[in-house]
């Protein structure tokens, strides 16, 4: 059955919402779950303790390709042939891709806020034909934008805020527990943004344990950028949590209008996790409940800095994707992973997704880096300069 051949739909059993033939895959889903010790090291965890989730590999080079599949899926069901996305740059590549190299004529219609895209994934948009909305805004006015207008024009909306993409990204941790022998590990550490990926994660081991297949859980570890950290905020401080069923919203609609008050926008040079108004907050909280999870935020130095540790180490990511390096070293440190513990890190995104950040970086060109990422003067170049 070629549904075998993604990563997505070999566990369709555990995704029952789809009848085959409506299933839309090219195929995603192929990555791998690879022992890292350099970054063990740098993370400082013991060797052979430390592994990394390598979702570059899918077809559009980020994990938004576990969801967009399912969520494409759900569409052709129900009849869409409009669908649309606010993004920070990989949402809209995914579904750019789906549009373009499936057969089910879907029209790609992506909203992105101005200047805060990374060039390797509106390249993507653009070349895949989508038509590509750019606001004056950012991600977050940006998202409302286009929950507006799919509600009133009935275009299908593409966000994680739609369940069948968490349906979808729920296989992520599938392939993890499989090429671990179904053996959780003690740790997932996952970049935080709209946080999706993090409640996805939660709802499937809170169903492997229903359905009995997992007896105990991994504990979760969501790591915001710290120019983006309303999940750390909210967690961390204002105490919020998901408690009989229903969190308290007012911490966030409080910490919101704080935000407004001040006029404080995300900022960070993670661009894909620069999100101060998460969609899937109260997921994530459950999810964090199921887990017995953590949050923690990092710098843009520490992101860079364990970006390219994991260059170096074999795999390479995205900024955003080095979050989860960067937040498992800061948790180690503070004692809150041990240094036995087994670690999986998930790597969101492919290295070449954001390719001035990385360059910049190295070269210790102090044009480029003050203009990619000294936007504040305050980071440091890389190796090059070692
Ligand atoms: N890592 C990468 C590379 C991402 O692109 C994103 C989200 C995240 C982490 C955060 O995941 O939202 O599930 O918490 N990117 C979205 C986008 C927002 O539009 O591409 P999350």
């Amino acid at each position: 059955n070629p549904l075998n051949f993604s990563g997505v739909w070999r566990f369709r059993r555990l995704l029952p919402f789809a009848p085959e033939s409506a299933i839309v895959t090219i195929g995603e889903g192929q990555t791998l779950l690879q022992t890292a010790d350099a970054v063990a090291s740098y993370v400082g965890v013991e060797a052979g303790r430390l592994k990394l989730q390598y979702e570059g590999m899918n077809p559009s080079g980020s994990f938004k390709d576990n969801g967009m599949t399912a969520a494409f899926t759900h569409a052709r069901m129900v009849g869409a042939r409009r669908v649309a996305c606010a993004s920070t740059g990989n949402t809209s590549a995914a579904l750019a891709v789906y549009c373009s190299a499936t057969p089910h004529g879907f029209k790609a219609i992506i909203f992105i806020g101005s200047g805060k895209i990374a060039y390797g994934k509106l390249a993507q948009a653009l070349d895949h034909g989508a038509l590509t909305i750019q606001i004056v805004g950012d991600f977050d006015d940006a998202m409302a934008r286009v929950r507006q207008v799919a509600d009133r024009l009935g275009i299908y909306l593409m966000n994680s805020v739609n369940p069948f993409r968490l349906e979808g990204q729920k296989t992520i941790m599938y392939r993890v527990l499989e090429a671990s022998n179904w053996e959780p590990p003690d740790w997932i550490v996952v970049p935080g943004g709209n946080l999706g990926n993090s409640s996805a994660f939660g709802k499937a081991f809170a169903e492997l344990k229903e359905l009995g297949l997992l007896k105990r859980l991994p504990r979760l570890a969501v790591v915001n950028a710290a120019g983006a950290s309303t999940l750390d905020h909210l967690y961390n401080q204002a105490g919020m949590r998901w408690c009989d069923g229903e969190p308290d919203l007012r911490l966030a609609d409080g910490y919101y209008r704080s935000l407004d008050a001040e006029g404080v926008k995300a900022d960070t040079i993670a661009s894909a996790i620069e999100i101060n108004r998460p969609v899937n907050l109260k997921k994530c909280l459950r999810a964090l409940s199921v887990c017995d999870g953590v949050v923690t935020q990092v710098s843009d130095q520490e992101i860079l800095d364990a970006k390219a540790q994991v260059g170096s180490g074999g795999l390479g990511c995205e900024p955003a994707s080095a979050a989860s390096v960067a937040g498992a070293r800061r948790l180690r440190r503070e004692g809150i992973i041990a240094p036995s513990d087994q670690v999986v890190c998930v790597l969101t995104g492919h290295q070449l997704k954001d390719p001035n950040a990385t360059v910049a970086y190295h070269s210790g060109d102090r044009d480029l880096f003050d203009h990619v990422l000294g936007k504040r003067g305050v980071l440091r170049a890389g190796f090059a300069n070692r």
